[in-house]
C-alpha cells in the first residue's frame, strides 16, 4: 500500500470530508489526499461520510489505496456530501419546525475519539465557515474550496469552474442551430447565485449576443435593441446567456424555492423564463429558455479540473505535514498557496466590473444589457 513510502514517517490519522453541493473535481482532490498520505507518509486515511452529517454522526470510514484508485475522472464524491448539516445550527431529525441546535461540541468530541489527527474539508463558502469555526474550536484543519462558480474568496479559481464552462459552451454551441433555424431568442440560464463568472466565461467561448451576470444588472431596452440590431444585419437569432443571480436594474433575482434546513435556504432559477416572456412581448420574436442547472454539475471533470485538484489535495497534505493548519490552500497569482481559513467568510469573489474579458466581450459586439 506504501508506494515508495517513507520508512521514517511518523503514523498520523487524517480525515477527508467534502460538503455543500457536488462539483467535478472532489474525487480528483480526494485521491491526490489520499494517494500523499499514504504513499508519502504511511499514514491511515478515513473518508467522513455526507459532510458534516458524518462527523455528527460518526460516518466514518477507513479509506485505502485502492478506495481512491480509479477515481479521478469520476464526477461526485465518493463520499457523499451535505449541505444542511450545520453543526452549529443543525436541524434536529423529525423536529416540526426548523428547530436548530449547536453540536459542535459532539464533532470536536467524535473527531478527537476517533483520533483524527488532522481534517481536510473540501468545500465552498459555507463548509469551509463551519470549517473556521472547527478549527479555533481546536480541530487541525486544512481547506480545500470548492465551487463551479469560481467565486469563493481567497483563491483566483476553484476546481469545477472549467468543466462547467464546457458543459455550459456546449449549451450554447447546440442551441445556437434551433435559434438559427426558427428565428428565435435562445436563453440559456446557467449557475452563479451571486457571480457571473460561467455565463461571462461560456457567453464569450460560445459567442452569445448578449451575457447577462448578477453584477451587472440589466435592463429590457438595451437587449431589445441589441435584438433588433442583429436583425438589421441579417442575423434573425439571438443568444442570451444569463446568470441565475442576474436581476434587472432596481428588481431583483428570481427565487426557485427554500430549503429550510439549508444555511443559505435560497436557490434561484427561473430568471431566464421570466426574461424569455418579456422579450416576446417586446420583440415579437419567439424565445425558448433552457435552465441548465444541475448539468453543471454532473459528469467527468476536464483536464484543467483534474490538475488543478490534484494540486490542492497534495499541497493540502503538505501543509498537514508541516503541521501547518486554519489555512486554505488556494491559487494565488498562479500559483498553488495558501490563505487563512477565516478568508473565504469575507465574501464572494465577484466579476469586477472592469474585467478584461468584459471589455473583450464588448468589443466584439457583446452586450451586457446596460448600454
Ligand atoms: O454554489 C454552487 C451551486 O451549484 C450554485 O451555482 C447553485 O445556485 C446552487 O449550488 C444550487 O444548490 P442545490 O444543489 O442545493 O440546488
Amino acid at each position: 500500500m506504501k508506494e515508495g513510502g517513507n520508512p521514517m514517517a511518523t503514523n498520523k490519522r487524517i480525515g477527508i470530508m467534502t460538503g455543500g453541493g457536488d462539483c467535478p473535481g472532489l474525487n480528483a482532490v480526494i485521491r491526490a489526499v489520499a494517494k500523499r498520505a499514504m504513499f508519502e507518509h504511511g499514514w491511515e486515511v478515513f473518508g467522513i461520510e455526507d459532510g458534516y452529517e458524518g462527523m455528527i454522526k460518526r460516518r466514518f470510514r477507513r479509506l485505502e489505496a485502492a478506495d481512491v484508485s480509479g477515481i479521478l475522472a469520476t464526477g461526485g464524491t465518493i463520499l457523499g456530501t451535505s449541505n444542511t448539516s450545520d453543526p452549529y445550527a443543525y436541524c434536529v431529525p423529525g423536529a416540526k419546525t426548523a428547530a436548530r441546535k449547536d453540536v459542535s461540541d459532539r464533532v470536536v468530541a467524535n473527531i478527537r475519539q476517533k483520533k483524527l489527527d488532522a481534517l481536510v474539508i473540501i468545500g465552498g463558502d459555507g463548509t469551509l465557515y463551519t470549517a473556521a469555526r472547527l478549527s479555533r474550536a481546536g480541530l487541525k484543519i486544512v481547506g480545500v474550496p470548492k465551487t463551479i462558480d469560481n467565486d469563493l474568496g481567497g483563491t483566483d479559481v476553484t476546481f469545477g469552474f472549467d468543466t462547467a464552462v464546457g458543459v455550459a459552451m456546449e449549451a450554447v454551441d447546440r442551441l445556437h442551430t434551433t435559434a438559427q433555424s426558427h428565428h428565435r431568442i435562445m436563453i440559456v440560464e446557467v449557475m452563479g447565485r451571486r457571480a457571473g463568472w460561467i455565463a461571462l466565461y461560456a457567453g464569450v467561448a460560445g459567442g452569445g449576443d448578449i451575457i447577462l451576470i448578477p453584477e451587472i444588472p440589466y435592463r429590457l431596452e438595451p437587449i431589445k435593441a441589441k435584438i433588433h440590431f442583429r436583425k438589421t444585419i441579417g442575423k434573425r437569432f439571438s443568444i442570451i446567456v444569463i446568470a441565475e443571480g442576474a436581476k434587472p436594474l432596481g428588481g431583483d433575482v428570481v427565487v426557485k424555492k427554500r430549503i429550510e434546513t439549508s444555511a443559505d435556504p435560497i436557490r434561484l432559477g427561473g430568471v431566464g423564463v421570466v426574461l424569455g416572456d418579456q422579450l416576446e412581448r417586446l420583440t415579437g420574436q419567439e424565445a425558448r429558455t433552457v435552465v441548465l442547472g444541475h448539468l453543471q454539475r454532473g459528469g467527468s471533470p476536464s483536464a484543467a479540473d483534474r490538475i488543478l485538484a490534484t494540486e490542492l489535495g497534495a499541497e493540502a497534505i503538505r501543509l498537514v505535514s508541516q503541521g501547518i493548519f486554519g489555512r486554505m490552500v488556494a491559487v494565488r497569482n498562479g500559483k498553488i498557496d495558501s490563505v487563512s481559513l477565516d478568508i473565504p467568510a469575507e465574501g464572494p469573489r465577484l466579476v469586477p466590473v472592469d474585467h478584461p474579458l468584459i471589455a473583450a466581450a464588448r468589443a466584439v459586439g457583446t452586450s451586457f444589457g446596460d448600454e
